[in-house]
């Protein structure tokens, strides 16, 4: 472990959160991190409820909430609206609102003020940002700015094209230390935890063991000091191709189509609604609205 402090304090979570210097303590005492992703308020009740840590407003929304093919095209604007629900009802977790492509790239000022937006409209707790190099100075911007930043290498999908599609990352000596030397300037920085994506198990275990802040896996095996899956892939909600190092833990869209065919059996057949379904009308009521009706000479359903 290196012996550098840890990030600059961040802005102060609300009241009956999970405080941040707790996660810095569950990495020394070897307790593993549960974050998830949450698009949406009952999933984030769902999530607080379950006792997770972390709940990230992730920019995979675009891909499993609205329907874009990357999570390139989605707005600082949805990810707000959709952080707001998730914030509005999430009590104990620390809520991340990620930061989506073209809300940091441009410089230290636009990343600031955009983490700035999610924290005072989207309510988040904290922000997260993708990428190293010239993004390590965005990171040390929100941090010197008082917001605590997750950083999240290894394999960045916003940057997806550029790294060749959605593969593995660091599979070489070479490749491996830059992404050990990124962590190492990302805490530097100031990030409070990093995200490493599709990274081998190995690697990510060194890069975790040289860190003080928390290193979150996904694809990036068991030697992280957390782990994180996104919702609708972990769920079985996501209709698309989802990762090799996903694990599936229920099959609710299967659950969900089955209900939905079900429901439209049952309307088309007259199966539903049943009686008990129904609200009803005192008799002597019901014989004046029918009295009443016959006077108007309206038209009645036999
Ligand atoms: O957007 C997201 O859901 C993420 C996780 C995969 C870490 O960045």
């Amino acid at each position: 472990m290196s012996t550098r402090p840890h990030a600059p304090a961040p802005s102060t979570p609300g009241p009956g959160k999970l405080p941040l210097p707790e996660l810095f303590e569950m990495k020394r005492r070897g307790d593993k991190i549960v974050m998830i992703t949450a698009y949406d308020a009952p999933a984030a009740r769902l999530a607080d409820e379950a006792g997770v840590e972390l709940v990230l407003v992730g920019d995979s929304a675009a891909m499993v909430m609205l329907g874009y093919e990357s999570t390139v095209p989605v707005t600082l604007d949805e990810m707000i609206f959709l952080t707001r629900a998730v914030t509005r009802v999430a009590r104990q977790p620390l809520v991340i609102g990620d930061m989506p492509f073209g809300s940091y790239e441009v410089s230290d000022e636009q990343a600031v003020s955009n983490a700035i937006r999610l924290l005072k409209e989207g309510g988040a707790d904290v922000v997260k940002l993708e990428g190293a190099g010239r993004m390590t100075s965005r990171v040390r911007a929100i941090a010197e700015s008082n917001i605590g930043v997750m950083a999240h290498i290894g394999l960045t999908p916003q940057s997806a094209t550029r790294l060749g599609g959605f593969k593995a990352q660091g599979r070489t000596a070479e490749t491996a230390l830059k992404l050990y030397d990124e962590a190492l300037a990302l805490q530097e920085a100031g990030a409070f935890a990093i995200v490493l994506e599709a990274v081998p198990a190995a690697i990510a275990a060194s890069v975790s063991a040289a860190l003080d802040i928390p290193t979150i896996g996904i694809g990036a095996g068991g030697g992280t000091d957390g782990q994180v899956l996104v919702w609708h892939d972990m769920l079985g909600m996501y209709e698309g191709t989802t990762p090799r190092f996903v694990k599936q833990y229920a099959e609710v869209a299967r659950t969900i189509g089955n209900a939905v065919a079900q429901y439209a059996a049952d309307v088309r057949s007259g199966a539903f609604p049943e009686e008990r379904h129904t609200y009803g009308i005192p008799e002597e009521e019901l014989a004046q609205f029918e009295a009443a009706l016959a006077e108007r000479g309206a038209r009645t359903r036999v």
